[in-house]
């Protein structure tokens, strides 16, 4: 593979802080991450301080090469086998038996370990340099937008990491399912998605958000999400969502309020934008919205009071970015 010139230098040094217990940010192909030997309880540990993240809410183990799954989980069941060589690299984070190896700090005691392949080449090769399993969760404070883009980890961590750039095509975090049950279950939608999985393994269940809050099969599924700076608000249909600017237009502007309204594919015909109210569209595919997402609530997010939001099909990707919307939004308008 080759790099723009300087990336492979700065991978060798980012490989060289990893294998002396640093912390870097890199790019995936889903967001970026925030590494470190997975190895290093030290080293782990940082990461959990750098974003402020709860002790209780495990890391995923990212490697980069397929066999290297034996490493990090202690049994590989028959559907992760298939799974593996049907999806990774890429997007799909399984959660199986832990090898004693990984410490506990990096699973948060469980007895299970989350691990994926990534396809990016930055993050192959850094992985490979490094020569030891990358624990990294998103590259955010934790609560806040995943980065996708190199300004986000200055607005987060400012010089406090050595960062690698590079491009994020996916946008939003993997898939992440579990293997450790019958029925595998769904723990987070992303890119590879549960039509894809259920047509290579048969049934899988989704966990809903919801019912998650009252048994946490994930840690991350009981915390606070996503929230960008300013308020969100998802509605779920476009002629609601056209009755509830018309309705709350004249209030905006009177309290000087500055709303930002997302609508998908393309805006509504004679809907235009006034000095308060800019009207623009998250995407003109389910992809390029889920690409555009975490950079609208981040960027968009510092510079509007309100994002207002179209929602999309709970199908395929959409189903993955309606789980982050759900979960940024302070107000859901069915
Ligand atoms: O795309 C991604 O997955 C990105 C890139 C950097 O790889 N990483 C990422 O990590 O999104 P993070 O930490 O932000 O999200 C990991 C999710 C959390 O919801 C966590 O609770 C869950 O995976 N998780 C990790 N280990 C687990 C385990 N053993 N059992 C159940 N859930 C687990
Ligand atoms: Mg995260």
């Amino acid at each position: 593979m080759q790099f723009k010139k300087g990336i492979d230098e700065k991978i060798k040094k980012a490989a060289e802080i990893i294998k002396s217990g640093g912390v870097v940010a890199f790019p995936t192909e889903t967001v970026y991450g925030l590494g470190a030997n997975a190895y290093d309880e030290q080293a782990v540990k940082k990461i959990f301080e750098l974003k402020g993240r709860p002790q209780d809410n495990p890391l995923i183990v990212h490697i980069s090469k397929k066999q290297d799954v034996y490493i990090v989980a202690r049994e590989i069941p028959e559907k992760a086998k298939v799974l593996i060589g049907e999806f990774w690299p890429g997007p799909l984070t399984l959660v199986l038996p832990k090898n004693p190896s990984i410490p506990d700090i990096v699973t948060a005691g469980l007895d299970t370990v989350a691990v994926r392949m990534p396809d990016h080449p930055i993050a192959l090769k850094l992985i490979r340099l490094s020569g030891v399993p990358i624990a990294a969760p998103s590259a955010n404070i934790s609560g806040k937008p995943s980065a996708t883009q190199p300004e986000h980890i200055k607005k987060y961590f400012g010089e406090k990491v050595f960062l690698i750039e590079g491009k994020v095509k996916i946008g939003i975090e993997s898939t992440v399912l579990d293997l450790t049950e019958d029925v595998p279950k769904i723990l987070r939608p992303g890119a590879i998605t549960k039509e894809m999985i259920e047509r290579k393994i048969g049934k899988v269940e989704l966990v809903e958000y919801k019912k998650a809050d009252f048994i946490p099969k994930s840690p991350g599924l009981k915390y606070r999400h996503y929230t960008p700076d300013a308020e969100l608000i998802l509605i779920l249909r476009k002629d609601k969502m056209i009755n509830f600017i018309k309705e709350n237009r004249r209030n905006w502007e009177e309290k000087g309020k500055k709303v930002c309204v997302f609508f998908f594919r393309e805006k509504p015909k004679k809907f235009e934008s006034s000095p308060n109210i800019k009207v623009s569209i998250s995407g003109r595919s389910l992809r390029e919205f889920a690409k555009n997402l975490f950079k609208i609530l981040i960027e968009e997010g510092e510079k509007y009071d309100i994002l207002i939001f179209e929602g999309v099909d709970e199908r395929g990707i959409g189903l993955g970015i309606m789980n982050r919307l759900k979960k940024a939004a302070r107000r859901i308008i069915r």
